[in-house]
């Protein structure tokens, strides 16, 4: 099955790498990437804050980089945090944003994730916004309320198809090494774009790419990425290792 949207396989490194271990890991991708040109997929590395600049100098364009999460603000007094432009300035082009971790480890409600993406998008960021249901709200049939219902939320005006990607990462999935089953993903997907042609149109809904997220694996990307609605992937532990990758990236079906 081939694709109209280029595929994307993004690495959320979460809280991981030092000096040696992010260069390593992105010298590594970039000579991967470098042996094809016209790759059909693209390739996201999304390391700490500390890594990313370092991290963007060996890229050499052939990756692309992004931000983990960024504050709402322009700028001003908010301690520990990052804003948009400070990602874009160190070479970002991507933010993720509302991450379930964030969610969860930092009390970020879809009104705060709107902002953060309004705020991606102010500073030429595009903005990856993250939804998914609990084990909970999976077993009750809620499904795809909650992920109408984040969508609704997280997705700040001005948004299409050039600055927005959504991650449809379960919960129960993510760290868990339980992924979700290729129909499960496909239905949510399918969800997802059916949302985004009733606020967005027809036309931007079928150009955004809907990424699958939790416990992508090297053994399990390929059913995943033949889905019609899976535009790849935001990989979290898989990513760290080049060589797998690397490996899921192999499955693309994108014609680019
Ligand atoms: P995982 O993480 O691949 O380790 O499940 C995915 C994510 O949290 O983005």
């Amino acid at each position: 099955m081939t694709h109209s949207r280029r595929q994307l396989i993004a690495g959320n490194w979460k809280m991981n790498g030092l000096t040696d271990e992010a260069m390593n890991l992105a010298t590594d991708l970039v000579t991967r990437m470098a042996k094809i040109p016209n790759a059909p997929f693209e390739m996201l590395l999304c390391p700490p804050f500390t890594t990313i600049r370092m991290v963007a100098e060996v890229l050499a364009g052939e990756l692309m980089i992004g931000g983990q999460d960024c504050h709402a603000s322009e700028k001003g007094a908010h301690t520990g945090d990052v804003s948009a432009a400070m990602l874009a300035d160190a070479g970002c082009t991507f933010v993720i944003v509302g991450h379930s971790e964030r969610r969860t480890d930092h009390g970020e409600t879809d009104a705060i994730v709107r902002n953060k993406a309004k705020a991606a998008l102010s500073a030429g960021l595009s903005a990856i916004i993250c939804i998914g249901e609990t084990e909970a709200k999976r077993d009750s049939g809620s499904t795809m309320d909650v992920v109408r219902n984040q969508l609704s939320g997280s997705v700040p005006k001005g948004a299409d198809s050039d600055n927005l990607v959504i991650a449809y990462e379960p919960i129960w999935a993510i760290g868990t090494g339980r992924v979700a089953t290729p129909v499960q993903a496909q239905e949510v997907h399918a969800e997802i774009r059916a949302w985004l042609a009733d606020h967005l149109g027809d036309e931007q809904a079928s150009q955004v790419r809907i990424l699958y997220g939790g416990s992508m694996k090297p053994n399990n990307a390929a059913e995943l990425l033949a889905m019609t609605d899976v535009d790849g992937g935001l990989i979290g532990g898989a990513s760290l290792k080049a060589e797998d990758f690397w490996a899921i990236a192999q499955n693309c079906t994108s014609l680019g």
